[in-house]
Parts: C-alpha cells; structure tokens; sequence
C-alpha cells in the first residue's frame, strides 16, 4: 500500500557515500525531530531526473530552508558509488541530502515502487516529494510515470 499522509516513515536502511566510502544510515536518524522535505526519482543520471527534478531542489534549496525545512533528501533506487557520482557532477555540495535505497527498502516499505523490468532499469522508485515533519507525512505528491509535473521543488515549496 502506497504511503499516505499522516503515516509515519518506514523504519529502514540506507546508504550514503562518504570520503571513507558507502556508509549504512537509518531512515530514522534522517527524520528524527527535523522538517524534512524529500523527493524520490526512477534514477540517477536518467534525463528528467538530472535536467529536471535534482537541479529544480539545488536551485530552491535556500527557499525551502527559508520556510522552515531542515534537510533536503533525495532517494533513488540506485547504489552508494551511483548516489556520490551523481551528487559530484550535479554540484550538490551540501544543499542535499543523496540517500542510495539500493536494496529499494525504503521504495517498497512506502509502496512507491515503480517497475521498469522490460526497460533495462529493474524496480525503482516512483517520482515523489513529500514533507516529513518529526518523521510524519505532512505532504505528498506522486507523479505518473513518464511525467514530471507535481512533485517538483517549485510545487513542494507552494504546498509549505
Ligand atoms: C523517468 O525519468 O521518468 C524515467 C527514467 C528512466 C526510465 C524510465 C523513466
């Protein structure tokens, strides 16, 4: 079943790359006690989600942070050494969080499970944004596959 709001976060591991190398991170250290505004993509390096929906969060960062967001997260279904070399050629820096769900534990606990087996891609996440207030689902957004158009940074900033 698909995540909705009011629901708590999932309670999973994930990963992150780091100078030292892929580090294990809990959703609930993420969460715990920040506003958290989050957006999940089919993949890294894939055209919408590196012309569109990563650069739309790194050119709004400072607006969300402005209207009381903590931590920006993006999740994709993709691996650690994937995660870091994505954050490095968009220039992320520090303005967003890259959480790799590898083993997709977060994607299928939340139900946003997006299956492109056929097209060379396997499961992945479905494109999504949401707030997260203390590690509650204040807002969610879900956008077809294929489309691009709700679960934007410009949209997740109006809903705040
Ligand atoms: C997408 O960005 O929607 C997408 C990316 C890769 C495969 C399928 C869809």
């Amino acid at each position: 079943m698909t995540i909705k709001v009011g629901d708590k976060i999932p309670s999973v591991t994930l990963h992150t790359m780091t100078k030292e190398g892929p580090k294990p991170i809990s959703s609930d250290d993420i969460f715990k006690g920040k506003k958290v505004a989050v957006f999940g993509l089919p993949g890294a390096f894939t055209p919408t989600c590196s012309a569109k929906h990563l650069p739309g969060f790194l050119k709004k960062a400072a607006a969300l942070k402005k209207k009381g967001v903590d931590e920006i997260v993006c999740v994709s279904v993709n691996d650690a050494f994937v995660m870091g070399a994505w954050a490095k050629d968009q220039k992320v820096g520090k303005k967003v969080f890259m959480v790799a769900d590898g083993d997709a534990n977060f994607t299928k606990a939340a139900g946003l499970e997006l299956d492109l087996t056929g097209r060379g891609l396997g499961l992945r996440c479905q494109r999504f944004s949401m707030v997260v207030d203390k590690g509650v689902v204040k807002k969610l957004n879900i956008d077809p596959p294929g489309t691009f158009e709700k679960t934007s940074a410009e949209s997740l900033l109006a809903d705040l």
